[in-house]
């Protein structure tokens, strides 16, 4: 994807062959393993990147709009403190609240380019052509890539320029704590010592609220769940009837994790064709489709400081739920 003055640019880092084999390396794993489990990044078809956007716009989900209304009052401290002239922005989305960060970063006078990396190549290309319509001096460099596997070939930084990598709705969250690391510490070495990570994390806040933001009342978090299972039809052709699953989100406390998981309603055979896979399932029996972690602010500081990072500062919601922190690579 090209305009004639070369502004916009899209990269596919993550082929659908290299896609198709990771899910089938995914699926072949998850489905044999006790208790079965699916990564959410399988979530996230043109239908789940859809679905997402409408629990992003539920009431019971607070996570979007207090950090949406956190960078609202933060962008021009960020923008003023960082001094990147570009935004790196991993799992991006539709970069909806981004824009917060692109209008800060232009008006500070320092941004002239943004690189959004997503694995949904359908919500990049949505976020791409409506960025580039309203931010028309900027280079927009979209990537499609995993962020688990694909940082290394992230564009770098310009000759003389800062780089600040965004990553935003608290997906840090929806990996385990060792991959988690592992992250971390893979983005803290694609950046120069100086270059910063601004990280949006969810804070561990009461059940009452945690929980209905992943089990809202009108079933789009449902629907979102259910859909990793038609993506496993169309992709491997696989025969899950999505009926026959229900939607569980619980708190576990010991974790500090929303933990998100399907439940056979009734004893089930399911046959992966690609895979040349049968798997069953008993009734009751329930399959873990993401974690959501919340954290606590001592515990941000280790984590990133573990990765090679040094917190510089950080900004919390009036009731504590959501945290935006921003961190040097030393
Ligand atoms: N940053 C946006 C979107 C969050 S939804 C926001 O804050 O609202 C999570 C996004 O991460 C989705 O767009 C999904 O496609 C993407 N994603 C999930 N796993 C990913 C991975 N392993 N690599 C790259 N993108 C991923
Ligand atoms: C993308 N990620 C941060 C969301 C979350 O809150 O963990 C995904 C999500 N899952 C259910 N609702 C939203």
């Amino acid at each position: 994807m090209s305009t004639p003055g070369g502004l916009i640019r899209l990269d596919v880092h993550l082929t659908d062959a290299d896609a198709d084999a990771a899910l089938r390396t995914d699926v072949a794993r998850g489905l044999v393993a006790r208790p079965k489990e699916l990564p959410p990044k399988w979530f996230y078809d043109a239908r789940g990147s859809e679905l997402f956007e409408r629990i992003t716009e539920l009431p019971e989900y607070y996570p979007f709009r207090t950090e949406r209304a956190l960078l609202a009052d933060s962008v021009a401290d960020i923008a003023r403190s960082s001094g990147a002239d570009t935004v790196v922005e991993l799992g991006s989305g539709s970069s909806t609240k981004t824009r917060l960060l692109l209008d800060a970063f232009s008006g500070a006078g320092t941004l002239t380019r943004y690189v959004p990396q997503d694995v949904s190549e359908s919500a990049l290309r949505g976020a791409i052509d409506v960025l580039h319509r309203d931010y028309p001096e900027l280079v927009v460099h979209g990537v499609v890539g995993d962020f688990t596997t694909d940082l290394d070939r992230l564009p770098g930084a310009d000759p003389g320029g800062k780089r600040m990598i965004a990553f935003l709705g608290g997906t840090v969250g929806n990996l385990l704590p060792g991959p988690r690391h592992e992250f971390l510490t893979h983005v803290r070495s694609v950046l120069a010592p100086g270059e910063q990570l601004l990280l949006g994390t969810g804070l561990v806040t009461d059940p009452a609220v945690m929980v209905p933001a992943y089990d809202d009342a009108a079933g789009v978090t449902a629907e979102f769940n259910r859909n990793v299972l038609l993506v496993l039809n169309r992709e491997l052709g696989a025969n899950f009837d999505i009926n026959a699953f229900s939607h569980v989100a619980v708190w576990e406390a010991e974790h500090e994790w929303i933990e998100m998981r399907l439940r056979a309603v009734r004893d089930l055979h399911v046959s992966v064709r690609a895979l040349d896979l049968d798997v069953s399932f008993l009734a009751g029996e329930e399959m873990v489709t993401e974690i959501s972690a919340k954290f606590r602010p001592e515990v941000i500081d280790e984590m990133v400081t573990a990765a090679g990072f040094v917190p510089s500062r950080r900004w919390t919601d009036p009731d504590d739920r959501f945290a935006l922190s921003l961190v040097t690579a030393v």
